[in-house]
């Protein structure tokens, strides 16, 4: 459904050249849940923003294609990029609160979304929910209210914003994501500023929304606990490249790139009883003016000098499992 092929995204700045998402190559199949996960500022949200085409500026998405159902978004106009979104590719943000507008009852902005994206004016829609558009538009919008989980659905329709709960609110934020029956949800760290028994609730409906209408989803999180929870396939990024990328029970059970090790070894639910929890040393590198050579080489516990030199490609190293690695040898990609 989802094909990425060599995307990067730069922002020029002050201090030099940010690569935010440098040659991300990474695909996604019909109906199924991909875990990018890496940690904060390693270019995942950039990326997700690249498919959409919504680069803040000064970035700019330099290259690559980014082929949705065949076709490449990079090539489309602008106008139709803006029916894409919402439509057939959704996404739900880290912050409900700054989506949702403060001053607009909440069941009135599911409404709203329905509107714009002209979903009551198709003919299913009219032979479901009846010809009077005001009753129609209610009726769905308590439809998908009660779809994600909001309970008295009633009385929640007419309420604000501030008077949902962080939990609730970003239920209200995915009913106006499912409103249009999207292919593809794009979900930047859903459950980040939530509360982990809420946190669980909100995965569990994205696992039922994609159980029960095949939506596909990129799950962006800086948990690895998360993503082997809940996804088929995980892809692990750092400083703007992705560095291993394979089903979920290979990355987390035979893990090869030393930074998944390192972020399987800091995970205290997932890393074996023997073993001591361990942090990964170090930090993130600046990505302004990054040089060549492995980004996580300062960091790396297997360290080569030609990893400081070196492009290093990333490699096949079994049919669906790929690793940009030095100490891993495999066919180059
Ligand atoms: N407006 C901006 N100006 C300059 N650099 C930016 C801007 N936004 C993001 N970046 C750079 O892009 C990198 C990736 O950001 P982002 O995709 O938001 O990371 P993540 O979502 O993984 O935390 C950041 O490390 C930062 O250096
Ligand atoms: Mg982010």
């Amino acid at each position: 459904m989802l094909v990425i092929k060599n995307l990067s995204t730069h922002f020029p700045t002050e201090r030099g050249l940010v690569k935010a998402v440098n040659n991300v190559s990474l695909s996604l199949a019909t109906g199924e849940i991909l875990g990018l996960v890496g940690e904060s500022g390693c270019g995942k949200s950039m990326t997700l923003l690249s498919i959409l085409r919504l680069i803040p500026f000064p970035g700019k998405i330099v290259g690559g294609e980014v082929f949705f159902r065949g076709s490449n978004l990079l090539e489309k106009k602008p106008a139709e990029m803006r029916a894409l979104r919402g439509q057939d590719i959704a996404m739900v943000f880290q912050d409900p609160m700054t989506t949702l507008n403060p001053v607009f009852k909440v069941g009135e902005q599911i409404g709203e979304s329905l509107r714009i994206h002209g979903a009551m004016g198709k003919e299913s829609f009219r032979r479901r929910y009846g010809d009077n558009k005001k009753i129609a538009e209610k009726e769905r919008v308590l439809e998908l209210m009660k779809e994600v989980g909001i309970p008295s659905v009633d009385e929640r329709y007419h309420e604000y914003p501030h008077q949902f709960s962080g939990g609730m609110q970003q239920r209200a934020l995915i009913a106006i994501a499912l409103s249009c029956n999207p292919q593809l949800l794009l979900a930047d760290e859903p459950t980040t500023a939530l509360d982990v028994t809420i946190q669980a609730q909100i995965l569990s409906l994205l696992e039922q929304i994609n159980r029960e209408h095949g939506t596909g989803i990129i799950l962006v999180t800086h948990d690895l606990g998360v993503a082997a929870e809940f996804c088929q396939r995980i892809a692990v990024m750092y400083a703007g490249s992705l560095v291993e990328v394979g089903p979920t029970d290979v990355v987390i059970g035979e893990p090869r790139h030393p930074y998944t090790i390192g972020l399987l070894r800091s995970i205290p639910k997932i890393s074996s009883k023997k073993e001591k929890i361990k942090p990964i040393y170090g930090n993130v590198p600046d990505l302004a003016g990054l040089a060549g050579g492995c980004p996580f080489a300062p960091r790396c516990e297997v360290v080569k000098d030609a990893c400081y030199s070196e492009d290093i490609p990333m490699r096949q190293i079994s049919d669906d499992h790929q690793v940009r690695c030095l100490n891993v040898p495999g066919h180059s990609v």
